[in-house]
């Protein structure tokens, strides 16, 4: 089929041909011919119910009857106010809800309410930000300077700002000498260096909970709630992202409640809406939003805004989907499902390629190596990614690798038998192409 789709980070040389997707019912994903897939990476991460939830359509229909969009300049919808108010309930600390489309956006607004922030407070020369390596904040310009993935971005390198970054603590690759503990504290003795020695710093930007673009780095207990201190103790503002890894992914609501650390500035989007239309948020704590309050002339108010900020019908789906939440006790279901993930992990450890398996709640990162004793990554050559996804067909199941790590995301209500499933294939997966590429 000649199509016109130019698709995201794809070689469109080699794939000449997709599946091409027509429904989606509970956790599968038909094609036109009605052969099935099933969803294990939750559509890039932001499922949770499966497709097509009756109460969240009943509830996209409703809306789109009533008012399918108007902007929030100069006026505002009742279903932004809504959301917005659910928002600042559930996530503490938090005082308004600045909206956009994706959690790029979300991440781009959190840098520049982060600057402003300083300008409004007449510390101007607060232009920097440190974050972590291999973290991840998004695809644009704004957002690659501060989530630097060095795979994915250097071609763009010459247009990025320059952020500092500083180590996060992997606990697979430890250098020598160092146990885990002491590797994070060697982290966090560079990271209070850095805050107490730059005077020109905006802001402390990471993921909530655990990096998920750059590789399913799952950070230590305490680590995340230390670096918040620090943030405080040195007067730099704290952003985090919480785009994949909040609203259930890792286990809790809001990830940073449960790692005892307190952001000024967080986003959440992806499973915001259950993944079925675009809307990401920015919330912003009191102390950030009051230095934005002046007189009109005194220009600090915050110059930010999209034609589809504050969407009705993304923010309908959203209140919709956090009430479907709570009816379902989701957290409790992910607790279980959580717990099946866990009790598979030595089975897949012990897999030829495998080198090391991170989990925590609905998120898994297989990372596959060429050599389990010195943990080299398989390499880019084996073209890794698009074995593991034709075999994954083979198998029933849509996968997607990140690099040489195979992702398990699925959609947070996947049932006790779809996880086997899933799980099963995967295993099945890796062991057919590991006799393909060794
Ligand atoms: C932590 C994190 N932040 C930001 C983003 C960017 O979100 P989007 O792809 O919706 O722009 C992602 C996407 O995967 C992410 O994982």
């Amino acid at each position: 089929m000649h199509s016109s789709v130019w698709h995201p980070y794809t070689q469109m040389r080699e794939w000449n041909s997709f599946d091409v997707i027509v429904k989606g019912k509970g956790m599968w994903l038909y094609d036109k011919k009605g052969d099935r897939l099933l969803d294990g990476v939750a559509s890039m991460w932001c499922n949770v119910w499966g497709h097509s939830k009756d109460e969240l359509v009943q509830a996209m229909v409703k809306q789109t009857k009533k008012l399918q969009h108007s902007s929030l300049f100069n006026l505002t919808n009742d279903k932004a106010e809504e959301l917005a108010k659910i928002m600042v309930r559930l996530a503490p600390n938090m005082h308004k809800v600045f909206y956009s489309d994706d959690g790029s956006t979300a991440m781009e607004v959190s840098a520049k309410m982060a600057l402003q922030y300083w300008q409004n407070r007449g510390e101007k020369k607060r232009t920097r930000f440190v974050t972590l390596e291999n973290s991840y904040h998004g695809d644009t310009i704004g957002t690659m300077s501060l989530g630097y993935v060095p795979s994915f971005f250097s071609r763009y390198k010459s247009v990025l700002f320059s952020a500092i970054r500083a180590t996060s603590p992997s606990s697979y690759r430890i250098p020598n000498g160092f146990t885990i503990k002491d590797f994070e504290n060697h982290c966090l003795d560079r990271i209070e260096k850095t805050l107490s020695q730059n005077n020109n710093i905006a802001a402390f930007v990471m993921e909530s909970g655990a990096q998920v673009a750059g590789g399913v780095n799952i950070y230590p207990d305490g680590f995340q709630s230390k670096i918040s201190k620090l943030c405080k103790k040195h007067d730099v503002l704290y952003i985090l992202d919480e785009i994949a890894t909040g609203l259930g992914r890792l286990g809790s609501m809001v990830e940073y409640q449960a790692q005892k650390s307190t952001p000024d500035i967080v986003a959440f989007g992806k499973m915001l809406t259950a993944g079925y239309l675009p809307l990401a948020t920015t919330l912003a704590s009191k102390k950030v939003y009051d230095a934005f309050l002046g007189q009109y002339q005194d220009m600090r108010h915050f110059f930010h805004g999209h034609t589809f900020t504050g969407n009705p019908l993304a923010c309908a789906t959203a209140i919709t989907n956090l009430a479907l939440y709570k009816k379902y006790n989701i957290l409790s279901k992910v607790k279980k499902s959580s717990a099946y993930l866990q009790s598979r992990v030595d089975e897949i450890s012990e897999l030829d390629i495998v080198g090391d398996v991170r989990h925590k709640g609905m998120l898994m990162g297989i990372e596959l190596v060429s050599n389990k004793a010195r943990k080299t990554p398989i390499s880019p050559q084996k073209r890794i990614y698009q074995k593991i996804f034709n075999e994954a067909k083979k198998h029933k199941i849509y996968l997607r690798t990140l690099g040489h790590i195979v992702m398990l995301v699925p959609p947070l209500a996947i049932s006790e038998r779809e996880l086997e499933f899933l799980v099963d294939g995967t295993i099945d997966t890796i062991k057919n192409v590991s006799q393909k590429i060794l």
